[in-house]
């Protein structure tokens, strides 16, 4: 119980889906709360600050769009203002691109632009933004939020997995370069997941074969606590995760 007490946990992308899981999940293990999404979720966002709330958690929401340099040191500077400090740092808002989704010979450059930058350049901002006062603690945790689809080269999925693979391969970087600091960097695959981002990349999908988001969260709190003080560099299977909690 408890795992992440006095945690102060930043996740990017909360307004929904995985990012509202963990905006819960980690509130109800004793941390602090920064939620964000862009304004046209604000509604969203309202009501996972709700659900936070009512766990008796700290919460500061911050409309921002995570793919826009000033949006990200606004959001980093209302963080560090209200709470003195980021402990954990999750970035998880993400891009799907263009749906129906197209072949990467018909996806419009603008729309693999703002994949990329939403879904790599905004994790290195974030980042980049938070680190600092990190390794003047010599400790903290950044867990990116990965896809099966930055692994396997699936027909449609080009602008997004193409993402997915850089975010995966920025974590291994920032990783080494982090080393021995105590600021660690993993990656996450949650899965297939019954999303709205799911639901549009696959509409006419199987629902019911796609795991709730709240059941991956365990694998989040693995890598926010300091359970984990020693793991950097890693790319999680959250499905794995959760079999070998089990054995
Ligand atoms: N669902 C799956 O099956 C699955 C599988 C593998 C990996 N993932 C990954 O899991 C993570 C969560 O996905 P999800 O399925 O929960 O997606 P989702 O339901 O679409 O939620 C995405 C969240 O990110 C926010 N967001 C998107 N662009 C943003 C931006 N530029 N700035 C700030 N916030 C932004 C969205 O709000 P607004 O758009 O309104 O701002 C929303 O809160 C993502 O990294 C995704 O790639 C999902």
């Amino acid at each position: 119980m408890f795992a992440l007490r006095d945690k102060i946990t930043l996740i990017s992308g909360a307004s929904r889906g995985l990012g509202r899981a963990l905006a819960i999940e980690f509130a109800r293990q004793g941390a602090s709360v920064i939620i964000n999404s862009r304004r046209t979720s604000a509604a969203g966002l309202a009501e996972t600050e709700q659900r936070v709330r009512a766990l008796n958690a700290p919460v500061l929401s911050v409309l921002a769009d995570v793919s826009q340099r000033a949006d990200v040191e606004r959001l980093a500077g209302e963080a560090l203002a209200r709470f003195g400090r980021v402990d954990v740092l999750v970035n998880n808002a993400s891009a799907l691109g263009p749906t129906p989704m197209p072949y990467l010979v018909d996806t419009p450059i603008e729309e693999f632009e703002v994949v990329l930058r939403t879904n790599v350049t905004a994790p290195f901002m974030l980042t980049r933004a938070l680190v600092g006062q990190m390794l003047a603690r010599g400790a903290g945790s950044i867990i990116n939020v990965s896809s099966d689809a930055g692994a396997v080269g699936y027909p449609t999925w080009g602008a997004y997995g193409v993402s997915k693979a850089a975010l995966d391969h920025l974590t291994r970087v920032w990783a080494a370069e982090l080393e021995g600091t105590g600021v660690r960097v993993n990656s996450v695959d949650p899965g297939d997941m019954d999303t709205a981002m799911k639901r549009a990349s696959e509409p006419d999908g199987n629902a019911s074969r796609w795991t709730k988001p709240e059941t991956v969260t365990p694998v989040f709190v693995y890598l926010a606590s300091d359970e984990s003080a020693r793991v950097s560099g890693q790319r999680f299977l959250a499905q794995q995760f959760l079999a070998a909690q089990r054995d």
